[in-house]
């Protein structure tokens, strides 16, 4: 049906307009699917502006979504692009999403040790915006490797090798795209119904049979606490259950980075370090938690079992060859791999025990650094980045070394903001566990 324009309101059908739809989420009250659909559509084909969604988005971070809402908004979302058939891969296909967090590079391990267990990794990513890194920028950061793979090559290779990694082409929930995009320059970013329907859209597109989710909770995540986290995750899961998917989410600490890395190549590094066994010990119990929550679900077996393949694979180097053997087939050069950036040494004003981390500031500052992008068109200094020397629970001289910057830029006052990162007080505080829990 061709719209008509009344005043620069768009008239569809039943008569519905976007100024009587922001309206009615203003005052708090619920919109029905039609609705929904007719928001998403008009949309996505530019006939309702970014200045009419930006209101809409802020009405609905204030006031919310319910679950119908949320589920009608999802569905419309995945339907508004392209959905990835797998069936020719013939088993159980799990794919696995963060929410989105500081030095995560777990998918780097997980997804080769997944496979080296036998279960199928199909996956396809995005990249980052803001301060929380996206896969495709980490293993772009690999010379030559391509993530740009055609769906019959995608689905050869999962049949083949048992996991492939690919960017997520732009006619896959197309809706998301410009809404995020949206979502990133007008504050709408953290809501709990946008967040599930914006990662659920594209998870169910994709095509798998299973997802694990690494639901991040801290000061570097979306979700600040754990009631909210948990509000996410059932969400999340209730979506899942309407589209005949299993969903299960890890609660996982996030109030300081992942690891001791900050950036796209020394988060490579740091990965190949935890397939060598040689890791962190926080991204290497992160890892085998999800992988295991990965390999039961892929192979129908208990918890115990799977997670005594996942260590066994990834003592062997299994998943260590696993992973070459996946850089090689899609093309990367780890040889070529290398930290061009110029190093600039922080060091503790103050001695005592490290208490608080800043994760968002340090995301923020490695952004600055050239690690991240501010907007879409930002391209990303791959060797940019941070090493923490130091993290929480640990002891530090005055002088000591807190943390390495990388870069290629000169930034005013980068070394102040980097201590004012660390709370270091004269005793030290009970740690936090890694997992909070875990919610199916
Ligand atoms: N990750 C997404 O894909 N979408 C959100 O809204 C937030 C995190």
């Amino acid at each position: 049906m061709i719209p008509f324009f009344l005043n620069d309101r768009i008239i569809i059908g039943d008569n519905m307009n976007i100024i009587d739809i922001i309206d009615k989420k203003r005052i708090g009250n619920n919109l029905s699917k039609e609705e929904i659909q007719f928001v998403v559509d008009n949309y996505l084909n530019d006939f309702i502006s970014d200045c009419q969604m930006s209101a809409l988005l802020m009405a609905i971070c204030i006031n919310g979504m319910n679950e119908e809402e949320t589920i009608n908004l999802t569905n419309c979302m995945l339907n508004s692009g392209d959905t990835i058939d797998l069936s020719k891969i013939n088993e159980i296909k799990i794919d696995k999403h963060s929410t989105g967090g500081i030095g995560d590079k777990t998918t780097l391990i997980i997804a080769p040790l997944v496979a080296a267990c036998g279960v199928k990794v199909a996956k396809m990513s995005g990249r980052g915006l803001g301060y929380t890194g996206g896969t495709i920028d980490k293993l772009e950061s690999i010379p030559n490797f391509n993530v740009n793979i055609e769906n019959n090559d995608f689905i050869k290779q999962v049949n083949d090798l048992g996991v492939c990694i690919c960017y997520a082409k732009k006619t896959l929930v197309p809706a998301d795209k410009k809404i995020y995009a949206l979502r990133d320059v007008t504050g709408t970013v953290n809501s709990i119904p946008l967040i599930a329907s914006s990662i659920m859209s594209k998870k169910l597109a994709s095509g798998c049979d299973k997802i694990v989710i690494d639901l991040k909770v801290g000061n570097g995540a979306f979700m600040k606490n754990l009631d909210d986290a948990r509000i996410l995750a059932n969400l999340m899961i209730k979506i899942g259950e309407n589209n005949n998917k299993e969903v299960i989410c890890v609660l996982s600490n996030m109030n300081q980075p992942l690891g001791n890395t900050i950036g796209n190549s020394l988060e490579v590094k740091e990965a190949i370090e935890t397939l060598l066994g040689k890791g962190p010990k926080d991204l290497t119990e992160l890892s085998i938690i999800l992988a295991t929550h990965m390999v039961a679900l892929g192979k129908n077996i208990d918890i115990e079992s799977a997670n005594k393949l996942v260590k066994e694979k990834l003592n062997d180097m299994s998943a260590y060859k696993k992973f070459l053997e996946f850089v090689k087939i899609q093309n990367g050069d780890l040889n070529k791999c290398k930290i061009t950036a110029k190093g600039i040494q922080v060091l503790s004003c103050k001695e005592g025990y490290i208490n608080k981390i800043d994760s968002e500031t340090l995301g923020e500052i490695s952004m600055r650094l050239g690690a991240g992008r501010n907007n879409i068109y930002d391209s990303i200094d791959y060797s940019a980045g941070i090493i923490m020397n130091k993290k929480i629970g640990d002891y530090v001289k005055k002088n000591e070394l807190l943390a390495t910057l990388y870069t290629n830029k000169d930034i005013d006052n980068i070394i102040l903001d980097v201590i004012n990162c660390y709370e270091i007080d004269n005793e030290s505080k009970e740690l936090e566990p890694l997992i909070y829990e875990v919610i199916k």
